[in-house]
C-alpha cells in the first residue's frame, strides 16, 4: 500500500485559493437534455453523482452564452438571469461531496444550430428549429452548409457581453472554476484558426490579431470571476496542414497566463471535419506537457484517459497538473474510488457507502 502523500493522483491541488481534494476532474460533456438552456434533473443526477463518486473537480457542460451560441437546441444555457436556479442547485450539491463545481462557457459559431447526436447531428433548418450560425468569417464547417454570418464590430462587442454577463451568473450559481470553451472548433478557436479565420480587420490575419477576440473574452471573465479559478479549453492542435497548431498553441498559453489564466486544459482538433487525428491512447498528453513547459502555466490533460496508473504516471512525469476523464467517467461514475483501490490511496467514500468500501 502506498502512502496518501506519495501517490499524485490523490494529493490535493490549490488554484487562485481552490482547493481540489485530488487531481481526478470530470471532462465537460454535454449531455443535451436541457430545455429552453436549463438544467434538468437529469443533470443533477448524473453530475452528482460524479461528485458522490470521487472526483475533484466536476464541469458542467458546455454552456451556451447566448441561444445562438447553442449547439444543439438541448444545451445548457446561462443568457438569461431565470437558467441561474437549477445550476445554483447542482453546484451546491456538487460542493456538499466535496467536489470543486465548475462549469464551461461556451459560444458554437458556426459548428451551433444542429440536432442532437442520437437525432443525427445534422443541421438544423429554420423550420426544423435552427437558426442562422454567426462566426469569424462567413466560411461554413461542411462545404455545402450555408455560410455563417461574420461577426461584424457591434455583433463582437454582443457577444463579448454576453460571455461576461454569463461568467457573472455562474459565479451566482456558485461555481468555484470557469472554464472558457476556446476548443473543439467552436467559436473561439474560429478565430483562432487561420483555417476559419480569414478576417482582414484587427481580429484575423496575424497571430497576434487572431488571438485579440478570444484574449478580449478571457479578460471580460477575469474581470467577472475575479476570485474563481478561470481555465481555458483549447485544441493544440487543427491536425490540418496550414491550421492553428501547437507552436501557435504555446503563443496563446503564454498570453493566458499574462492575463490571469489559472489553468489551461488541453484538447485538440474540432475545427476542420477533414483532419487527420492519430487516436491513441493518451494521444493528447504530449500537448499539455509541451504547454506546461513551454508557457509556465498549469494544464489539465485529456483523451483516453482510462486506467489509473496511466493517470498516477501522467502526473508522476510532471506533463499535467490535473487529469479530466470523459468517457470513463460515463462508464463508471465511481472511478475515483476505484483507482484509489487500484493505487493503494486513500479515497473519499461518501459515508452511506461505506459498507460497500
Ligand atoms: C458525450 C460527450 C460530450 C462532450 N461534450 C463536451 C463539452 O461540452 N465540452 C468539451 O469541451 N468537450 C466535450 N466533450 C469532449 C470531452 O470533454 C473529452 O475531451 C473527450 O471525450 C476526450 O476524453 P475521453 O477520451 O476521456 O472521453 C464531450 C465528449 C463526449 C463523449
Amino acid at each position: 500500500m502506498g502512502s496518501q502523500g506519495s501517490i499524485h493522483l490523490f494529493s490535493p491541488l490549490e488554484l487562485r485559493g481552490q482547493r481540489f481534494r485530488n487531481r481526478i476532474g470530470v471532462s465537460p460533456m454535454c449531455q443535451y437534455s436541457a430545455e429552453e438552456g436549463r438544467a434538468a434533473d437529469w443533470h443533477l443526477v448524473h453530475l452528482g453523482a460524479r461528485a458522490a463518486g470521487g472526483a475533484g473537480l466536476v464541469l458542467v457542460e458546455a454552456t451556451a452564452v447566448a441561444p445562438e451560441g447553442r449547439i444543439s437546441p438541448h444545451d445548457l444555457g446561462l443568457w438569461e438571469d431565470g437558467q441561474i436556479g437549477p445550476l445554483a442547485r447542482i453546484a451546491a450539491f456538487i460542493a456538499s461531496q466535496g467536489a470543486v463545481p465548475g462549469i464551461q462557457l461556451a459560444h458554437a459559431g458556426r459548428k451551433a444550430g444542429v440536432a442532437r447526436p442520437w437525432d443525427g447531428g445534422a443541421r438544423l433548418l429554420p423550420a426544423e428549429g435552427g437558426w442562422v450560425v454567426e462566426a469569424p468569417s462567413p466560411l461554413p464547417f461542411h462545404p455545402g452548409d450555408p455560410e455563417p454570418m461574420a461577426l461584424d464590430g457591434p455583433a463582437l462587442a454582443r457577444v463579448l457581453d454576453a460571455f461576461r454577463a454569463a461568467a457573472r451568473r455562474a459565479v451566482t450559481a456558485g461555481f468555484r472554476v470557469v472554464e472558457l470553451h476556446a476548443a473543439h472548433g467552436y467559436l473561439l478557436h474560429q478565430f483562432l484558426s487561420p483555417l476559419s479565420n480569414h478576417r482582414g480587420d484587427a481580429f484575423g490575419g496575424s497571430l497576434e490579431n487572431r488571438l485579440r477576440f478570444p484574449l478580449q473574452v478571457v479578460a471580460a471573465l477575469r474581470e467577472a470571476a475575479p476570485d474563481r479559478a478561470l481555465f481555458v479549453r483549447v485544441s493544440a492542435t487543427d491536425w490540418k496542414e496550414g491550421g492553428w497548431d501547437l507552436p501557435q498553441c504555446v503563443a496563446f498559453a503564454k498570453a493566458l497566463k499574462g492575463v490571469g489564466v489559472d489553468l489551461v486544459d488541453v484538447s485538440s482538433g474540432g475545427l476542420a471535419p477533414d483532419a487527420s487525428v492519430k487516436v491513441a491512447p493518451g494521444y493528447q498528453v504530449p500537448f499539455a506537457a509541451a504547454i506546461r513547459k513551454e508557457a509556465g502555466i498549469p494544464t489539465a490533460a485529456v483523451g483516453l484517459i482510462t486506467g489509473a496508473g496511466q493517470a498516477e504516471a501522467i502526473l508522476a512525469e510532471g506533463h499535467a497538473d490535473l487529469v479530466l476523464l470523459g468517457r470513463e467517467f460515463l462508464r463508471d461514475p465511481h472511478w475515483p474510488l476505484r483507482a484509489a483501490r487500484e493505487l493503494g490511496a486513500e479515497a473519499p467514500w461518501p459515508p452511506p457507502y461505506l459498507r460497500a468500501k
